[in-house]
């Protein structure tokens, strides 16, 4: 809890934080946890409402070692960005969307949730506080991330008593270390990020920790990411630990269905709209691992990783390389004219704040 008083001090602060400069090297932004100024955090209500959340200045929240979300993992989050365009306009991109994946996921995790209002309002009010850290144009994002964890205390298995629900923010640049050079992913066959009937269709923390191995060993071998397969046939492409996975062959674009195993990027939503007006044909449908040896081209989507092309994919020992960015560069170059203002956003994706 804080005092009036330290409220009123974060809010003149905010006030005053388009006047702070900021030393910060905007050309080697990375993916990487900077604290920035200020959080939103708000906790539930017995009815299963939030309260009126409020800003308070970044740091530790303090937990009881029986919360729900240490314990049993009940979590969900999310990932969103607030730009700013070369007018110094800021905007977020979709985050209605974010807000509607909370709510399912979270009933998914036997969670309440706040509304969509509360939540888009509250990661307004998270980019604003810390709009000094928004980098310059071109430069990367302010990469936001809201939180919804069991943070009350619960001995059995069962739902926490008490939620909290908070948004941070930190800079960020290109989400691989590699920057922007095309992925070498490699397919992974015995770990699998997610199973039929489970949590793999939703944002919550549990889809995470348990690829860390696959991830981990991947990266000692030199490959950027994993692409996993599903669990029961070992046989379809699902997604890669950070992002969407389309493959490209000549006018068609095929992406694995979300049909509980592959998480519904906002990413990924978008660009087959975009693709869509671009005359592609978009088949959202099963993928055969071996497809993987006859596409044109292959990329992947995320908030974090933007989109991405692959160069390579490793399955059982062979590497199959990709030479062709054609279609990458000009769903990617229609994306950022939407967001840059200079293609029409007809489906009012972006939100200035
Ligand atoms: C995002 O793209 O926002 C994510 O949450 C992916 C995460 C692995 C960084």
């Amino acid at each position: 809890r804080y005092s009036t008083a330290q409220v009123a001090t974060c809010l003149q602060t905010i006030a005053q934080s388009d006047d702070e400069s900021i030393d910060i090297d905007w050309e080697n932004l990375g993916f990487n946890l900077m604290p920035t100024d200020y959080m939103y955090l708000t906790k539930s209500c017995e009815d299963g409402h939030f309260k009126q959340g409020q800003l308070n200045p970044y740091g530790n929240i303090q937990l009881s070692p029986s919360a729900g979300v240490l314990n049993y993992g009940q979590g969900v989050f999310e990932g969103t960005k607030a730009c700013r365009r070369d007018d110094g306009g800021l905007f977020l991109f979709r985050p209605h969307q974010n807000a509607m994946r909370m709510q399912i996921g979270a009933e998914r995790m036997c969670m309440p949730c706040p509304s969509i209002d509360q939540f888009v309002d509250a990661v307004k009010q998270t980019a604003l506080a810390n709009k000094r850290f928004i980098p310059p144009p071109g430069k990367g994002s302010l990469y936001i991330r809201p939180l919804l964890i069991g943070s009350g205390p619960i001995l059995g298995l069962a739902p926490a008593p008490e939620y909290t629900f908070l948004v941070y923010a930190c800079p960020v640049g290109n989400y691989f270390k590699e920057g922007i050079a095309p992925l070498n992913l490699y397919v992974e066959e015995d770990l699998h990020r997610a199973l039929c009937g489970g949590a793999g269709g939703v944002k919550s923390i549990t889809n995470y920790a348990p690829v860390l191995r696959a991830i981990k060993s991947a990266k000692e071998r030199g490959f950027t990411d994993v692409l996993y397969l599903d669990s029961v046939h070992k046989r379809y492409i699902e997604e890669v630990s950070s992002c969407n996975i389309f493959l490209v062959k000549g006018k068609i674009l095929s992406t694995p269905a979300a049909s509980g195993t592959i998480l519904e990027g906002v990413t990924r939503k978008s660009i087959i709209d975009i693709a869509h007006d671009l005359g592609y044909q978009v088949e959202e449908r099963l993928i055969e691992v071996e497809e993987l040896n006859n596409a044109d081209e292959v990329f992947c989507t995320g908030t974090a990783v933007g989109i991405a092309p692959v160069g390579s994919i490793t399955y059982k020992a062979k590497r199959i390389e990709y030479k062709k960015v054609i279609t990458s560069k000009q769903l990617y170059s229609r994306l950022i004219g939407i967001q840059r203002g200079v293609i029409e956003d007809k489906r009012d994706w972006i939100v200035e704040i």
